[in-house]
């Protein structure tokens, strides 16, 4: 959207910290494990969401890089959702027109979930409905340190001028690349924080603080939140349309 175009309307990205499933089980008296199992009940609910509304671009934050210090019994738990995920969910996903895309290192991920990663990425690579985009193994200053070592190679190998560099040239080099960045960022659970999450991509992102908890989060609480964006006047830097 052009700047200072009045009310934002339907989001063309939405990208989403999922937050609280531990203390949604607490809460239970379940098991931290079982938060997670609701956490992708919860998943499956918005991504069809999503769907339904024709939203073309929805990432979801499902590993960072630092939850790994997580204890292994809980990265244990994690994986295996996961690996659950891959299998059971791409068959609809693809019928769905979803197009599957993971970003994150590839590097530390069992390989067999790297394998289910590739395979989910190439069977819906044809589709042209929804964009689902996973941040899995992700952290931002990651990202971005990895597109500045790309540049820095480039010019230490005499292929770049250094002065040449552009906030473009190094976008493209990010896991993003190719996706609009994202317009609204939505945290669940009442945290107020980026956690290492599209940093470089948040720029210009609307913020929206939920205090539901992820695994009640569903349709209506992304619709909800889908309206609250309409709402909001976004400048990009410039000034109001009355003004400009
Ligand atoms: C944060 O809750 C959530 C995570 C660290 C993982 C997000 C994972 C899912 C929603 C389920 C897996 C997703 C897929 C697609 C298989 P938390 O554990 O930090 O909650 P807390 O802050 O209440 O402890």
């Amino acid at each position: 959207m052009a700047a200072g175009s009045g009310n934002a309307g339907l989001p063309r990205h939405v990208a989403v910290i999922m937050d609280g499933n531990g203390r949604w089980a607490t809460m239970r008296h379940l098991p931290r494990k079982a938060g997670h199992i609701a956490g992708v009940a919860a998943v499956r609910k918005v991504v069809r969401a999503a769907c339904k509304i024709g939203l073309e671009n929805l990432t979801l934050y499902a590993f960072s890089s630092e939850n790994w210090k997580r204890p292994a019994t809980e990265v244990g738990a994690l994986m295996g959702l996961f690996r659950l995920y891959f299998q059971q969910d791409v068959s609809e996903l693809r019928d769905l027109g979803v197009r599957m895309r993971i970003i994150g290192s590839r590097t530390r991920v069992d390989p067999d979930i790297r394998t289910m990663i590739e395979e989910s990425e190439l069977s819906t690579a044809h589709n042209s409905g929804l964009n689902l985009i996973f941040a899995f193994d992700y952290g931002g200053k990651e990202e971005i340190a990895a597109a500045a070592r790309e540049l820095a190679r480039a010019a230490a190998e005499g292929r770049l001028d250094p002065e040449t560099i552009t906030p473009e040239m190094l976008n493209s080099r990010l896991f993003t690349a190719g996706l609009p960045e994202p317009d609204l960022i939505i945290r669940t659970s009442g945290e107020r924080r980026l956690s290492n999450f599209l940093l470089w991509q948040a720029a210009y992102a609307e913020f929206l603080f939920v205090d539901t908890l992820w695994p009640d989060f569903g349709e209506a609480e992304f619709r909800a939140a889908l309206d609250q964006f309409s709402h909001r006047e976004r400048r990009f830097g410039a000034l109001p349309d009355a003004k400009a």
